[in-house]
């Protein structure tokens, strides 16, 4: 694990816009992992700012969400749908076909997640995968647990990863209770991985994401498994 120390969220963010951004130049038609929350909205608004001024072009970039809440229309402000059009692919010239995002109003969840897998393979697996970290150690909506699934899966969110995200809800019961996520092998698949944290809060899970020790209670801590990871970390 490349561990990047940076001293604020807007260096972060810079940085890991200019790894995607070199990803995309150097193989433009890219497969991107990405996240949605409070971390990437940085990296989002950079990479904007780029293709903007004519220095990246999206239009042969293949993109996989990590996850999206379960229950929610996709119109719905909080689902992880609207965030990706809001703040990143309604300004930049990505094909809409090429936009993969689980669908969080299925009414099928098994199936969609047998389907999302299959079409990530479809195209060779994911290129370059962003990453932000929960502060119960989750990657995408994998949870700590003495068990973790492999691929995309339906999963029960932990209570803290409810009261986490309640901030973007009205209040705590409007926060969805499940959600699809990609499993950690399917994460893990990804050719290069890049982890961003910010905050204090950040700090416990980070530790044990360095501390050599590999527990399924900290998912995060299987990518010191991988061996192409860039940590950017304050
Ligand atoms: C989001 C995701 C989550 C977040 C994590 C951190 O698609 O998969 O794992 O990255 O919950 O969220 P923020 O950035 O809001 O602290």
């Amino acid at each position: 694990m490349k561990i990047k120390p940076i001293s604020s969220y807007s260096k972060m963010s810079k940085l890991a816009a200019k790894i995607v951004a070199e990803q995309i130049i150097n193989k433009p038609n890219t497969v991107l992992g990405l996240a949605t929350g409070g971390t990437p909205l940085g990296m989002y608004r950079e990479l904007v700012k780029l293709y903007k001024k004519g220095e990246l072009d999206f239009s042969k970039v293949t993109t996989f969400n990590l996850d999206e809440y379960l229950g929610l229309s996709l119109e719905h402000p909080q689902s992880y749908h609207y965030y990706m059009y809001e703040n990143f692919f309604n300004h930049v010239n990505i094909e809409e076909k090429n936009i993969h995002i689980p669908k969080g109003d299925t009414k099928d969840p098994v199936q969609e997640c047998l389907n999302y897998e299959r079409e990530i393979e479809k195209v060779g697996g994911i290129d370059l995968q962003v990453l932000g970290i929960g502060v119960n150690g989750h990657v995408g909506f994998n949870e700590p647990n003495i068990n973790l699934e492999a691929r995309t899966h339906v999963i029960q969110l932990s209570n803290e990863t409810i009261r986490a995200n309640s901030r973007f809800f009205k209040n705590l019961d409007k926060v969805p209770r499940k959600a699809i996520t990609m499993g950690m092998a399917t994460i893990m698949k990804s050719k290069k991985i890049v982890l961003m944290a910010w905050g204090i809060e950040k700090k416990k899970p980070i530790l044990k994401v360095t501390s050599g020790h590999i527990a399924t209670e900290v998912p995060a801590s299987l990518l010191q498994v991988h061996n192409d990871v860039i940590l950017i970390v304050d």
